[in-house]
C-alpha cells in the first residue's frame, strides 16, 4: 500500500514536469521564433534574395502573418490556425496536400526537429503575435 502510494506520487511528479516543459507557456516571436528563422531560413529568404518572394529579413513578421502564399491558396500564416498556415505545412512537408508546390523547407537540409515544429505551431496557435 505504501509502496503503491509512493509510486503514484512519483508518477504525478513526472506528469507535472512533462506538461510544464512540453507547453512551455507563451511563445515569443522575437525571442523564440525569429532566431530559428534567422539560422535556418534567412540565407535563402531575405530582401534581395527572396525565394518564392518570401523575405524573412529584415522584417519576417510582416511577410508572414496574413500574407497570401505565392504557392498555394493559403496564407503563409493564418493566426490561430497552424493547420491552415502554409509556412507550417511547408515545414512539416504536408504542403502538397493543401494545393501547394515545391519542396519541404528548409530545402536540402535536415527538417526542423519536433521541438522546433512544436514551437512554430504553438506560436501560430497562440495568435501569431508580434511579441
Ligand atoms: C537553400 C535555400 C532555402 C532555405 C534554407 C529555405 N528555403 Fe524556403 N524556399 C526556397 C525555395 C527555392 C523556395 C521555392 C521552391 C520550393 O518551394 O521548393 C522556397 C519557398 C518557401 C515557402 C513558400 C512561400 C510562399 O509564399 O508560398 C515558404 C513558406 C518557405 N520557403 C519557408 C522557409 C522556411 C520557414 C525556411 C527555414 C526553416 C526556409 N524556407 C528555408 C529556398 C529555401
Amino acid at each position: 500500500m505504501t509502496r503503491l502510494g509512493a509510486r503514484r506520487h512519483w508518477l504525478a511528479l513526472v506528469v507535472l514536469f512533462g506538461a510544464g516543459t512540453a507547453t512551455a507557456g507563451d511563445v515569443s516571436f522575437e525571442n523564440d521564433v525569429l532566431p530559428l528563422l534567422t539560422v535556418r531560413c534567412v540565407m535563402c529568404h531575405m530582401d534581395g534574395a527572396d525565394q518564392a518572394h518570401l523575405s524573412l529579413y529584415p522584417d519576417a513578421w510582416s511577410h508572414l502573418v496574413g500574407i497570401p502564399s505565392t504557392q498555394s491558396p493559403l496564407k503563409r500564416v493564418e493566426a490561430a490556425l497552424p493547420d491552415k498556415s502554409y509556412l507550417y505545412l511547408k515545414l512539416m512537408g504536408t504542403h502538397l496536400d493543401a494545393g501547394g508546390s515545391g519542396l519541404r523547407m528548409p530545402v536540402q537540409q535536415d527538417a526542423l526537429g519536433a521541438d522546433e515544429l512544436t514551437l512554430i505551431r504553438t506560436w501560430i496557435a497562440q495568435g501569431a503575435l508580434q511579441n
